[in-house]
């Protein structure tokens, strides 16, 4: 299999269009410890020419861009993207199906809770359905992604319900759940048969559940927003916990790193990783730490191959 992180950051991307923070600063200045990402993505293809996305961020078309291996090569109208898997309804998840709207077929896979947000939101209309069938995923059914046509993409994908919660936007007035696991956010298991990666971007908590799902993987790429759970409030730019958010932050004794320490795991990689979180730059306490607990930050571009 081949893995490329098309998008390292967390919704809002680094730097971030509002954020004036000393990171932002650098990352604008072109401090090579501070390099700029876009929003979470990643493509998976097994054989050369045919890709699966997973997510579509708001920075799909540069994310696209900046890989050659998604170039069109197949007709003066073409894409090797073939598949689209939506883990959640987030802005930082769905905004970039907007970008492949000129009618280049391939298939778009999502939770029944995440087609129906697609559904009333006549704007996802311009990916026409007539040439990108929608369809239905369910938590532990595991599926055998394929293209449009049907031809199958040579992966099989085992989603599983994460602790998370509904989009921001459709929050109402009353307190989420926001360890819920209802399909609002989900965890995705992928094998071709000999490797297996799990993509677990948005995850609200780190329990027993979600140990097992990411026993034995070769690469987990989790949900690295925060480096610690009050991380927002204290920098002054929100006045939300990461739990509240739905994000497990990456230290302390609940987070990600304490919780899945004694998990066999090939390679740790951060993925969604906020402007806030100082594991961001390389040249940080925080990143020295991790990196010393075996994890790594995920770059734009990085490929693993497995
Ligand atoms: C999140 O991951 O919490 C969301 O992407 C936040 C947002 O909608 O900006
Ligand atoms: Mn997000």
């Amino acid at each position: 299999m081949r893995f490329i992180v098309l998008g390292a950051a967390a919704g809002g991307g680094f730097p971030q269009w509002n954020a004036d923070s000393r990171a932002c600063r650098r990352a604008r200045a072109g401090d090579p410890a501070a390099l700029p990402a876009t929003q979470a993505g990643a493509a998976v293809g097994v054989d050369e020419g045919r890709w699966l996305l997973i997510n579509a961020s708001p920075d799909l078309r540069m994310q696209i861009e900046a890989t050659p291996a998604l170039h069109p090569h197949d007709g003066i109208r073409s894409s090797p993207i073939k598949a689209v898997v939506l883990t959640n309804a987030d802005i930082d998840a769905i905004a970039g199906l907007l970008h492949l709207r000129e009618g280049t077929p391939f298939a778009l896979y999502g939770h029944g809770r995440v087609l129906r947000t697609l559904g009333v939101n006549p704007v996802f209309e311009v990916v026409d359905r007539s040439v990108v069938p929608r369809r239905e995923i369910e938590a532990d059914v595991t599926f055998t992604p394929a293209d449009a046509t049907g031809e199958a993409l040579g992966l099989r994908i085992t989603p599983f319900l994460a602790p998370g919660k509904v989009p921001l936007y459709q929050e109402g007035e009353d307190a989420t759940d926001v360890a819920a696991r209802q399909g609002d956010t989900l965890g995705l298991d992928i094998t071709d048969g000999r490797s297996r990666i799990v993509w677990l971007a948005n995850c609200a908590l780190v329990d027993e559940a979600v140990r097992a799902r990411v026993e034995g993987c070769d690469l987990l790429c989790m949900d690295g927003t925060l480096w610690r759970d009050d991380e927002m409030v204290v920098q002054g730019v929100g006045r939300k916990t990461g739990r509240r958010m739905g994000h497990v932050s990456m230290s302390g004794e609940q987070g990600a790193m304490a919780a899945l320490e004694h998990c066999r795991i090939g390679r740790r990689l951060f993925v969604h990783v906020n402007n806030t979180n100082p594991a961001l730059l390389a040249d940080s306490a925080e990143r020295a730490e991790l990196e010393e607990r075996g994890w790594r930050v995920a770059h734009d571009g990085l490929e693993v191959r497995l």
